[in-house]
């Protein structure tokens, strides 16, 4: 049973959000499915003791998520195997010569993209997440490689700033917010993530901070979707999905703002509309491979699930199905 598995599990690294219905939506999967966020993998434990006929195909920007991973699922031997990569990289991935080999005859039966940080980057101050505890001005997910968010304040102008704020965090006061950041930043005032939030408070209005959570959470949030390239990431790996998985193949993405959910949300549905520019009305006359349906509706997390792990409340679950899409030629054989 998953249940017991993963309860006999540390889950200090992350708690995965929504694992039965990741369970659930990849229960009849036999053979590999990549897990595109592997973290502190425990989605692809849960997956892993829930089936022996999937193997786990676990990816990560993220070295120390790698190695914390790699560790702990050290006992499923061969049936997972691991690799460095964002996910927009996926199509280079599996054409690896190393992947190729250990995916052997098995099928590309699915793939789960849980999106965001890990609890354990969030809480490491020396990742530079934090606003809580002081640490460097950094938010890399890869931290070998990409630009800081010491170098992203450097390099961006107010209003690309306000529109990234306003975008993925803080709708109110993001042009205010812009302007205060990028000058005390000019400065030499910003030092590290403390002090960036310091000024993210003495920016908002008193009123205003009355009435909320630490106003720097949304603003963090935006920072670090900028620093990380998040959505750029996120449309390339879903405009991609259709060339790695054929039918039959189950994708699913957990989403932890409106930002993301929406990109998935726009991202499948071009795929249920048949991956290809035909008409949507119409069979599809261009020959794609593939074309999807929704697995369900929207997801949340259950009522139990937010008491006892209340990071997972923001969670939204959509999946979908490839499956053979409708032709002309299909049409005329009937
Ligand atoms: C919410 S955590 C995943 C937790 C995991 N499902 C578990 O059970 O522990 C998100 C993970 O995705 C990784 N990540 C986020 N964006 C990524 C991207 N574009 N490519 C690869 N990894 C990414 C982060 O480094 C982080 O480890």
């Amino acid at each position: 049973m998953p249940e017991a598995a993963l309860n006999s599990y540390d889950s200090s690294y992350h708690s995965p959000v929504m694992w039965r219905e990741v369970v659930e939506i990849f229960s009849a999967a036999a053979g590999v499915v990549i897990d595109g966020t592997i973290g502190g993998g425990g989605h692809s434990q849960a997956l892993l003791v829930s089936s022996a006929d999937i193997r786990i195909l676990g990816t990560d920007r993220d070295d120390e998520a790698l190695e914390f991973s790699r560790e702990r699922l050290s006992g499923f031997g061969d049936r997972i195997h691991f690799a460095k990569a964002s996910f927009a990289e996926l199509g280079e991935v599996i054409r690896d010569a190393q992947v190729i080999d250990w995916i052997a005859t098995d099928r590309l039966v699915g793939a789960l993209f849980d999106l965001g940080v890990s609890s354990h980057q969030l809480d490491d101050s020396r990742r530079g997440f934090s606003f809580r505890n002081a640490g460097p001005l950094d938010m890399r997910m890869d931290a070998t490689s990409g630009t800081d968010l010491g170098g992203y304040l450097a390099g961006v102008d107010e209003r690309e700033l306000a529109r990234s704020i306003a975008e993925n965090g803080e709708r109110h006061f993001a042009r205010l917010l812009a302007r205060k950041i990028l000058a005390a930043t000019r400065s030499g005032a910003v030092a590290d993530t403390a002090a960036l939030r310091e000024i993210v408070v003495s920016a908002l209005p008193k009123a205003y901070l009355a009435k909320r959570t630490d106003p720097a959470t949304k603003v963090f949030q935006a920072l670090r979707i900028a620093v990380n390239d998040e959505l750029s990431q996120l449309d390339e790996v879903i405009a991609g999905l259709g060339e790695i998985f054929g039918v039959g193949a189950r994708i699913c993405f957990i989403s932890y703002h409106s930002g993301e959910d929406q990109r998935v949300k726009r991202g499948f549905a071009r795929l249920v509309e048949g991956g290809c520019t035909c008409p949507p009305a119409l069979a599809c006359v261009c020959g794609a491979q593939v074309t999807a349906r929704s697995l369900g509706r929207l997801m949340r997390p259950k009522p139990d699930e937010i008491q006892a792990n209340p990071r997972s409340r923001s969670a939204r679950l959509r999946a979908i199905e490839f499956i053979e899409p409708v032709t002309v030629a299909s049409l005329r054989g009937r």
